[in-house]
């Protein structure tokens, strides 16, 4: 399953009285005439009641240089316990509908026109109201956010794999796992997003050194 392609995107939606978003990589494209997507989202998220309440949502394309951490707080963080939108520049369109702009490269703002009970998630099927370029760049897609970034993934995604079973093939250094997120310390590759360079074992890393994807403390990772 790994190897089905995505990309990175924030889906956000609103109510009357609040605005959410969240990470998703399962945007795409479903017809040109007129330009449709779809996006699946899970049931428990809080977006999830945003959007179907609304039936509108917004899709920020996330640049590849994202860090890790925005992507956390969007994507391992729940608008029900957090404001996401603490620090991060956004704008609110013409109809309410907020957009996240911060690491994006342009956003499409669709109106939902079908839905299908996906089980754990919701497929909402969407036609574009509007889009803007923002600037130029690659957009980050979902292999190289878990190859290069080395990113998780959360059960609430659609895309979620037990990482029991993507660690086996791996027992050639000591790995560590983060309760929290599920992000895995690979020595062999360090942590760049943090300057820790290859080759630095677990037990070495600073003890204020954090989880570069949820912020959880080296106390939260436990041995693969
Ligand atoms: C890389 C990545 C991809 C994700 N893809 C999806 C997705 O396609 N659909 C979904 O419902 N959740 C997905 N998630 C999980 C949500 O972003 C996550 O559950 C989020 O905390 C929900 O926030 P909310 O409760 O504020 O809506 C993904 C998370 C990550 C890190």
């Amino acid at each position: 399953m790994r190897n089905i392609s995505y990309g990175m995107y924030i889906v956000c939606s609103n109510n009357d009285k609040l605005i959410n978003g969240q990470i998703s990589n399962t945007v795409f494209q479903i017809a040109s005439e007129p330009p449709t997507i779809a996006v699946s989202i899970n049931k428990q998220n809080f977006t999830h009641g945003f959007i179907q309440s609304s039936l509108r949502f917004t899709v920020s394309i996330l640049a590849e240089d994202t860090p890790l951490a925005f992507i956390g707080q969007f994507g391992f963080k729940s608008g029900r316990t957090e404001d996401k939108f603490k620090n991060v520049k956004y704008q609110i369109l013409y109809s309410g509908l907020p957009v996240v702009l911060d690491n994006t490269l342009g956003y499409l703002e669709a109106k939902v026109i079908n839905q299908m009970d996906g089980g754990t998630h919701t497929v909402f099927l969407a036609q574009i109201t509007a889009m803007e370029m923002l600037k130029a760049g690659k957009p980050m897609t979902y292999d190289y956010y878990h190859q290069v970034k080395r990113g998780s993934t959360p059960k609430t995604a659609p895309t979620f794999i037990k990482e029991e079973a993507l660690a086996k093939s791996d027992t050639l250094i000591q790995k560590y796992r983060c309760s929290v997120c599920g992000y895995v310390y690979d020595p062999a590759l360090g942590d760049p997003e943090n300057k820790i360079p290859a080759g630095t074992p677990f037990e070495k890393l600073p003890e204020n050194w954090v989880c570069p994807v949820c912020g959880a403390t080296k106390d939260k990772f436990g041995k693969i």
